[in-house]
């Protein structure tokens, strides 16, 4: 180390001890919350960082107001929308570069191009982790998804292909159609790398090294319960097996959309009647207006942490539409639909364990990436799903 390196490690270590005590004090405050009594609040700003990827994680854990004040319990959500390509999946892109990088696989600026099978926040994350480290990104996704996503992976300077969404026995399913461009692609000097972050152990392991220290950290271990979704599974199985041996009295809650078979294989040990496995019913997607959570097959990052989930919780399109609509209302909180969907389920949980409880949930991404989908009101009014929300109208009207 040199005199530089350990002045930001002193300056880093400063910061996040002054950040972790400022609120594990306001966690265990009593207090009615006023202005005067705001504690000292040090911006990650002050950190000196080194490119694109020094953005990543080191999120906050910001206290949602509204659904606190309404049950009675601290819910925190981890802002990962605030990572440099907007979403938690920058911890995993960057993890799965670096783990191949490693293991020898990639080599920066020798014309590799990584692939990847994405509904959009992870090919977003490894399109711009790729510009940063030397790396082409060619990304495969289901052509019914939010179009902002499509143009924003084209503006990074991604190749994107399109395809229908269809089962995963299919061979043209965008994650089977990845791996396959991949293998396509890999001739001579130039690899082609199928990131695979259903599979992929890094994804996990982002999860498990950062998003989880983190929240203890920040938490001083003070949790009663993490409430999210899963997609790959990643963050839920990462956070959960680092948190839940170091946190007694800790449970798990699966957050879960309609039509996902998750929820059932947490509560009754099945995925799924023989009629709707994956590549069986006529309807092969997840059917919700949610991106990014439920999914109906179980994939080895979600296993990973599967035994530790202690319960699942349902939410409707309806429920996490109004929910978003009503974060805007009370705490100016723009989110995308999988975050609304995990702040449903927390405000269940909340309920559940009664007053005085905290409970910590995942803010995956941002309102701007679903304004086509989740945030039109002629797209929700086309596919019958509510979004109006009076002015009197209360929690107890959105989260039955
Ligand atoms: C916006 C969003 N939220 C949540 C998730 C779920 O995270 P995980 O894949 O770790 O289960 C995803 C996954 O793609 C996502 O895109």
């Amino acid at each position: 180390m040199d005199r530089r390196d350990v002045t930001v490690a002193l300056v880093s270590g400063t910061v996040l001890s002054i950040l972790s005590s400022g609120l594990v004090y306001y966690l265990l405050s009593t207090k009615q919350h006023t202005p005067e009594e705001e504690p000292a609040y040090v911006h990650r700003g002050q950190l000196i960082v080194e490119g694109v990827d020094g953005l990543i994680g080191n999120t906050p854990l910001m206290k949602i107001r509204s659904l606190s004040e309404a049950t009675g319990c601290t819910i925190l959500g981890k802002a990962e929308f605030l990572n440099p390509g907007g979403s938690a999946k920058d911890r995993v892109a960057l993890n799965m570069i670096r783990s191949a990088e490693a293991k020898g696989i990639l080599q920066p600026h020798m014309g590799s191009t990584i692939f990847e099978g994405t509904v959009g926040s992870t090919g977003i994350s490894i399109a711009t982790i790729a510009r940063a480290r030397g790396y082409e990104a060619w990304i495969v996704m289901p052509d019914d998804q939010a179009k902002e996503k499509y143009q924003l992976l084209e503006k990074l300077g991604a190749h994107v292909e399109k395809v229908r969404p269809v089962s995963i026995i299919d061979k043209n399913q965008f994650v089977n159609l990845a791996n396959r461009r991949a293998h396509e692609f890999n001739t001579g000097d130039k690899v082609g790398y199928f990131a695979d972050q259903f599979e992929n152990e890094a994804n996990f392991e982002a999860h498990y090294t950062t998003t989880g220290p983190e929240i203890y950290q920040q938490t001083q271990g003070h949790i009663d319960a993490l409430v999210l979704g899963a997609g790959t599974g990643g963050t839920l199985s990462g956070l959960t097996r680092y948190l839940k041996p170091r946190i007694a009295q800790l449970k798990i809650f699966l957050a879960d959309p309609l039509g996902s078979g998750l929820y059932n294989k947490v509560k009754y040990n099945t995925m799924y009647s023989p009629t709707e496995k994956e590549g069986t019913r006529k309807r092969h997607q997840v059917d919700t207006v949610v991106e990014g959570i439920g999914i109906n097959r179980l994939t080895r990052n979600f296993d990973f942490g599967r035994d530790l989930v202690d319960d699942a919780y349902r939410v409707t399109d309806d429920e996490a539409v109004r929910m978003s609509r009503f974060l805007v209302r009370e705490d100016g909180l723009f989110l995308g639909s999988s975050s609304a969907v995990n702040c449903v389920a927390a405000v269940r949980v909340a309920r559940q364990l009664g007053p005085g409880h905290v409970i910590v949930t995942l803010l995956n991404d941002s309102g701007q990436r679903h304004l086509t989908k989740f945030w039109s009101d002629d797209y929700l009014e086309t596919h019958g799903i509510r979004h109006d929300l009076g002015p009197e109208e209360s929690l107890n009207d959105i989260v039955q």
